[in-house]
């Protein structure tokens, strides 16, 4: 692996930051100092450190980011940018999103290379909550509400899970579901009659998405944010 990608992985910084770090002659490779971050080297081998601290390798990485309107949950598309161009630093192979958010959905999306963790929060047998905060055109009902807590509505020939309104105020609410079928919330207001009109995934399992983050930014899960979404996950 190059050393530059190599350090990215680890978290050391950005790529333009780890580049710089490596030019500042702060990165030994098995003692001697190495400046060019194209250097190849064996990262279950070679020992890294900068300004004499070790650098571990990280197998798996999570990172949480705010997605903007205009970005799809892709790996690579050839007509949009998709949420892995919006990670500006080397990625290892195989990172992809957990789960998709529609175009014009924002919010929480979960990037991982951990396949396991990403069957766990996505396999419907394991009813994972997904929080949402919605805003639809027309002043919700109580019998909107009842019929979209109550699970009644019907899609795709099935009877969708029980899920549950926190209202803000008329026109807007908090909406969590257990399952992640194709647009669901906007088929489920569609559904009791009404249209979603802004959608923000704010919350997955236990994580809980970083309201510092602006849209379009992101950040590494601390060691606790994965601890929590592994427990939880069983
Ligand atoms: N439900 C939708 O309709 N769209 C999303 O992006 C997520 C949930």
């Amino acid at each position: 692996m190059r050393l530059d990608k190599f350090l990215a992985h680890a978290q050391i910084g950005t790529r333009k930051e780890v580049k710089q770090i490596i030019r500042k002659k702060r990165v030994c490779v098995n003692g001697v100092v190495c400046s060019k971050d194209d250097t190849h080297i064996d990262e279950t081998q070679d020992i890294i450190t900068i300004d004499g601290e070790e650098v571990y390798y990280e197998q798996y990485v999570y990172i949480m980011l705010n997605k903007p309107q205009g970005v799809i949950s892709a790996t690579q598309d050839t007509q949009h940018e998709t949420v892995l161009d919006c990670i500006d630093v080397l990625l290892p192979k195989g990172c992809f999103p957990v789960g998709r958010l529609d175009i014009d959905t924002e919010g929480l999306l979960l990037i991982t290379n951990d396949g396991k963790l990403s069957h766990q929060l996505l396999s419907p047998k394991h009813h994972i909550d997904k929080r949402y905060y919605v805003e639809v055109a027309k002043s919700l009902s109580k019998e909107m509400i009842h019929t979209l807590e109550n699970g009644s509505i019907v899609l795709d020939e099935k009877v969708i899970q029980e899920s549950n309104v926190e209202q803000i105020n008329d026109k807007s609410c908090y909406l969590t579901i257990k399952e992640g079928r194709f647009h669901q919330i906007k088929r489920m207001m569609h559904a009791v009659g009404n249209d979603v009109v802004y959608l923000k995934r704010v919350q997955m399992g236990t994580l809980v998405l970083d309201e510092t983050l602006s849209c379009g930014d992101w950040r590494w899960l601390s060691n606790e944010e994965i601890q929590q979404l592994k427990a939880y996950t069983g």
